[in-house]
């Protein structure tokens, strides 16, 4: 993998650089939720206390990646497949590795498809160096999706040709990004277009948030996460699909990222432990759910 020293260490980057433990971190929580390991006390007694007032959390976690899935498969499929026939990839907040990354599912359809994986975590950059920058075509890197120079970054300079239409992945990371960030970051709106807007016809977005019908209660689980050190902006549906706005989403449209598509002969993910299982299917009928989808510029 190229380094990314001189990019990193330019003034005014802020992405964390040492693993901290003793707060709970969105990558691990979430991966918990997946059935991974990589997780401390601080992120398992975040989800305990979170999990008895939301339970359907757990669930919306899982439909979110299990739509990562269809997702990639329907980019990377070729046309003569009803695919999109894309073979490069931006993965923006990739989180945690798992069973089906999107090189792999990508590579299923498309076997010179590229991907850069990003996030903010370093922990992620830890575990995912291993696990997803498994050849010349694919690579992480530690970056903050907020940093208006995030294009300039060699690796995915390297990687990345955008002559060519390309395929860019914010998936459950919508409330990760606020309206109003501060310290020279983009906002959520700016942050979530600085791809597509750019990027030649043909191209993709994916996007997902967990968004809330009832405000109310959609602040009270927004201001639980923020207050534990995990930065989120509560959104409804129709705020999320604001930020979106001039992109043409695919059929079926925004919607709770269930009914994107459904597929019953995707693989399952790893099953959920133990501890956390009292908190499985509780997600049906809920006003708090994941939602988002594909649209094109
Ligand atoms: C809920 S996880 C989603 C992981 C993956 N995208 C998925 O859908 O399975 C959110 C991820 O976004 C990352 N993240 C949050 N804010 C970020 C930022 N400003 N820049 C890059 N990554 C960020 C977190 O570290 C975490 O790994």
């Amino acid at each position: 993998m190229a380094s990314d020293t001189s990019w990193a260490d330019r003034p005014g980057r802020m992405t964390p650089t040492e693993i901290d433990t003793s707060l709970p971190h969105s990558a691990r929580a979430y991966g918990w939720m997946l059935g991974l390991k990589d997780n401390f006390p601080a992120d398992r007694d975040f989800l305990l206390n979170l999990l008895p007032n939301f339970p359907e959390c757990l669930d919306i976690a899982r439909q979110n990646r299990q739509f990562l899935y269809r997702v990639v498969s329907y980019l990377a499929a070729p046309p003569e497949q009803g695919g999109a026939g894309i073979s490069q990839f931006i993965d923006f907040g990739c989180g945690l590795p798992t069973g089906d990354n999107v090189h792999q599912v990508a590579k299923r359809f498309s076997a010179d498809a590229r991907v850069v994986y990003a996030d903010i975590d370093p922990i992620v950059l830890t575990h995912g160096r291993a696990l997803l920058a498994e050849d010349e075509s694919t690579t992480i890197i530690q970056a903050d999706m907020r940093d208006p120079a995030i294009l300039q970054h060699p690796d995915l300079v390297r990687l990345i040709d955008f002559t060519q239409p390309v395929a860019v992945l914010y998936l459950s990371v919508g409330h990760h990004l606020k309206d109003d960030p501060g310290g020279g970051l983009a906002d959520a709106r700016d942050t979530l277009h600085a791809v597509i807007d750019h990027a030649v016809p043909g191209s993709h977005i994916a996007a997902s948030q967990v968004v809330c019908d009832d405000p109310a209660r959609g602040r009270a689980f927004g201001s639980a996460i923020d207050a534990a050190g995990i930065p989120w902006q509560s959104r409804t549906p129709a705020e999320f699909a604001t930020l979106l706005d001039g992109l043409s989403p695919l059929n079926p449209g925004l919607v709770n990222l269930k009914e994107w598509r459904p597929d019953p002969n995707q693989p399952p993910l790893p099953s959920v432990d133990l501890a956390l299982s009292p908190f499985e299917g509780r997600a049906q009928g809920s006003n708090l759910y994941e939602y988002g989808g594909v649209l094109t510029r």
